[in-house]
């Protein structure tokens, strides 16, 4: 049995805990909190023991694998010290807040021979992952254009409100907004030119943006991304993807809140001279699936591909990029 200690009891922690659980020859058998009425409610929920210090979980503690689930702008200091504590490594994205920092973190994790692999989910998500089935095997032929959107209202149940401050979350246009940052980039590669307009929420932060972003071979993405929807505005996310020979759209609307993800919604294939062609997909849980991933390739020893620190670092760097155009006016070349 590999023994994981998790780092976090707040939103994500929990949603990795009951995936975790799926997760055969893997437990988590100790977490990390600082927050002792989260701590408190954590521990009566779940059973395991809880330790307020990482330095003191890590040297009294037996575990292979350290998963965080911590604020963004304590990323690097925790995977710092689980790496240097020869622990493998998983981390939610955003990998960190700078470039310098993500850095940092794939050198620990190299240097102690650690594996490390950052939670871009979408890279596991059922619909997200057939649509780059369908586009490997040419269902829409050479892309063109792609447009992908994340929508919904602000996140309150932070401790401190961390999420809500721009120096500790970078924002919508960072927090949330990056996920289809890598998405768009798993799809077209290397981005080139960006452009963006963004405005802020009352607390400074970038909440809501427009990025356009140009690729290599030359396609185009245009990826909206925001937390100041109002009132009951349902969680909103999706994608419209124009090929040569056909279009790709996906739309999923759910509950004020993205774990209330019941509903199917297919896939819809659009092409000339053919009716519309609905693909299904199964709706398996997605952290799950990218946990089971990592676990597996620690158990495997294969190299992880999918949630790469460099892969995390590259969309930090799309997202970054549109934040300075935002900010500037100008378009800014990677
Ligand atoms: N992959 C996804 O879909 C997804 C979804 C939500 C959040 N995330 C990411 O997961 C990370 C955590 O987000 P969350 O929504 O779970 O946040 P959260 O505020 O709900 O939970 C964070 C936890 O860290 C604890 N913590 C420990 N030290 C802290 C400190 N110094 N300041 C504040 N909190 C401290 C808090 O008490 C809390 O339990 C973020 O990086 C976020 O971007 C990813």
């Amino acid at each position: 049995m590999y023994k994981i200690a998790l780092l976090g009891a707040g939103f994500i922690a929990s949603v990795h805990m009951e995936a975790w659980k799926k997760v055969d020859g893997a437990e988590v058998s100790v977490f990390f909190e600082t927050n002792p009425e989260k701590a408190r409610a954590f521990q009566e929920k779940y059973g395991i023991a809880h330790y307020d210090s990482l330095s003191n979980l890590l040297r009294n503690e037996n575990v292979d694998i350290v998963d965080i689930c911590l604020p963004t702008f304590l990323h690097r200091e925790y995977v710092e010290m689980a790496a240097n504590a020869g622990k493998h490594v998983f981390c939610e994205k955003p990998i960190a807040l700078t470039i310098d920092d993500a850095a940092t973190m794939q050198d620990v994790c190299r240097r102690n021979g650690v594996k490390f692999m950052v939670g871009h989910v979408l890279r596991f998500w059922g619909e997200y992952v057939k649509a780059k089935e369908l586009l490997q095997e040419g269902a829409i032929g050479k892309i063109l254009a792609v447009e992908a959107f994340r929508l919904s209202v602000s996140p309150t149940w932070s401790v401190d409100s961390w999420i809500l401050k721009p120096d500790l979350s970078g924002g919508a246009a960072l927090d949330l907004h990056i996920h289809d940052c890598d998405y768009v980039n798993w799809i077209l590669g290397s981005p080139k030119e960006v452009f963006a307009w963004g405005v802020r929420s009352v607390a400074g932060s970038l909440d809501h943006i427009f990025t356009e972003v140009r690729y290599e071979d030359g396609a185009v993405a245009s990826i909206q991304g925001g937390w100041m929807m109002k009132g009951d505005f349902p969680f909103t996310c999706g994608y419209r993807i124009l090929g040569e020979q056909g279009v790709l759209e996906w739309t999923f609307r759910a509950g004020v809140n993205i774990e209330e993800r019941g509903q199917i919604n297919p896939i819809i294939l659009y092409r000339n001279g053919e009716g519309r062609k609905t693909i299904e997909v199964s709706s398996e849980d997605p952290y799950c699936c990218e946990l089971q991933y990592f676990f597996d390739c620690i158990k495997e020893g294969k190299p992880i591909e999918k949630g790469t620190p460099e892969q995390a670092t590259l969309a930090l760097k799309l997202a970054l990029a549109a934040r300075t155009a935002s900010e500037s006016g100008v378009v800014v070349r990677l």
